[in-house]
């Protein structure tokens, strides 16, 4: 365990956050976000007042069209749609924070390794080292139907494929060491020619001809995400990310998640301590009782469809076909494995749960579980998980925004500081530094 505990604000570019029906709250902000700098601006700047490493940006690339076998539903209550790209907003919000982490999703389907490689890294050059990048292989099959593939690749061959990708990008790194860059202004040189190693990489799936297209920061390379819980996704993660995110519904999964990802670390050769950050979505009100009441508010305006609309599309299976007040059987499934096991576990305590039930538990965020009540409660809850499972640190889900991010980083962080267990303030300048502290 690591000695303070490390937060990330989990965050998407869409109309809704990770609670359905956000956009309609009178308290959210997001949709006017999607055509307003300063929204991201004043999230960024809360958070960095907060001490937050940074802010994590999942990404949903196209519309979940599995529910129904349609995209009808997804656009009718805005769930995962519209799909605007994060990537616009790492600068927006690196430009407006000194300090402050930025995470973004990438996935390895429907690009190239080479133009992955050139806008994260030439992000990372822009804010001096505070870019994060979560490696994802499109769990959905709406992205590779979006990105003109016939059909879903498989799913364990998506993480062969990405394995390519990633011995590409690693690759194009390398072939700009930084002794090869000279920027003499007297004679004329900007780099050394002969130290410059040009990429001829021809692969199974993937090639690449190309010099690495960005200059090499001085504060390393992007810091790397990776989120797969399958055993494949595991091995993909053991083998390229230096910080690892699961989501669990509740504390014998999270046991467990920890259990499975150590024994992966073992058997795939993962060395140093394995840095794993847990999803909680904190609902913080001056009493237990309105706390409560808020979390209930939130809910019951979120119909059935959306919420199923967006859980058949994460796990690539139309649960249109099963009755909502049967326990829930098994499905094949070639999408999130890691996210479908979830589902499955249902409540921690061994009872089988209702499509229905699950559903309430997903609608307000993907299966992350929320803590519910004072500062005081959520901070005990927070000190109480990061102990027993000796976890790294949490992804915050917010519910509305930016009330949530504001609450947290006002009546929480505080708590947590004073308890000495999260920074008072920031150890180095890049997100690295800050995250590896
Ligand atoms: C915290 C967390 C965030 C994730 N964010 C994304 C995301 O933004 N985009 C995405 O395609 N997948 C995301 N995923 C899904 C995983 O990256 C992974 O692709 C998926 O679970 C399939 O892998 P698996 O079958 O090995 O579990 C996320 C998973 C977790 C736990």
């Amino acid at each position: 365990m690591s000695s303070k505990m490390h937060l990330l604000q989990m965050l998407v570019s869409t109309a809704t956050t990770h609670t359905l029906m956000s956009w309609t709250d009178p308290k959210d902000d997001q949709l006017g976000g999607l055509q307003d700098f300063a929204y991201w601006q004043h999230v960024a700047r809360t958070l960095e007042r907060g001490c937050f490493d940074g802010v994590f940006f999942a990404d949903s690339p196209a519309t979940h069209a599995v529910y129904k076998g349609s995209s009808v539903p997804s656009v009718q209550y805005g769930v995962s749609w519209p799909n605007h790209d994060p990537m616009p907003l790492v600068a927006t919000m690196a430009a407006a924070t000194k300090h402050l982490g930025i995470g973004v999703t990438l996935s390895t389907t429907g690009t190239t390794p080479y133009l992955a490689c050139r806008r994260i890294s030439t992000l990372n050059y822009l804010s001096r080292g505070r870019v994060g990048w979560n490696i994802v292989c499109g769990f959905s099959a709406a992205e590779q139907l979006a990105n003109g593939m016939a059909q879903q690749t498989p799913h364990d061959e998506r993480y062969d494929q990405a394995d390519e990708f990633m011995e590409i990008v690693y690759k194009l790194w390398d072939s700009v060491p930084d002794d090869a860059i000279l920027m003499n202004e007297a004679t004329g040189q900007f780099a050394d020619p002969s130290k410059i190693k040009p990429v001829d990489f021809k692969g199974k799936y993937l090639s690449c001809k190309a010099v690495g297209p960005t200059l090499p920061s001085k504060w390393g390379r992007p810091l790397r995400f990776q989120a797969g819980s399958s055993g494949r996704g595991m091995k993909f993660a053991m083998n390229h990310a230096e910080v690892i995110f699961a989501i669990q519904a509740h504390l014998p999964g999270m046991l467990k998640s920890m259990e499975q990802l150590r024994a992966a670390a073992a058997q795939h050769g993962h060395s140093g301590d394995l840095k794993v950050i847990l999803g909680l979505q904190p609902i913080v009100r001056s009493t237990e009782a309105e706390a409560r009441q808020r979390a209930e508010q939130l809910l019951e305006r979120i119909p059935l469809d959306a919420t199923l609309a967006r859980l058949s599309g994460i796990v690539g299976f139309d649960l249109s076909k099963l009755d909502p007040d049967q326990p829930m059987k098994d499905f094949d499934s070639q999408a999130s494995q890691g996210l479908k096991a979830v589902l499955m576990g249902g409540t921690g305590d061994g009872k089988a749960q209702t499509l229905r039930e699950a559903a309430n538990n997903w609608a307000l965020s993907v299966g992350i579980p929320q803590v519910i009540g004072t500062p005081e409660m959520v901070a005990d809850e927070f000190e109480r998980i990061w102990r027993a499972t000796g976890c790294y640190g949490f992804n915050l889900s917010p519910t509305t925004n930016p009330d949530s991010v504001d609450d947290f980083v006002d009546h929480v962080v505080p708590i947590l500081q004073k308890r000495g267990i999260f920074r008072t303030s920031y150890e180095g300048e890049s997100f690295r530094d800050n995250l590896m502290a």
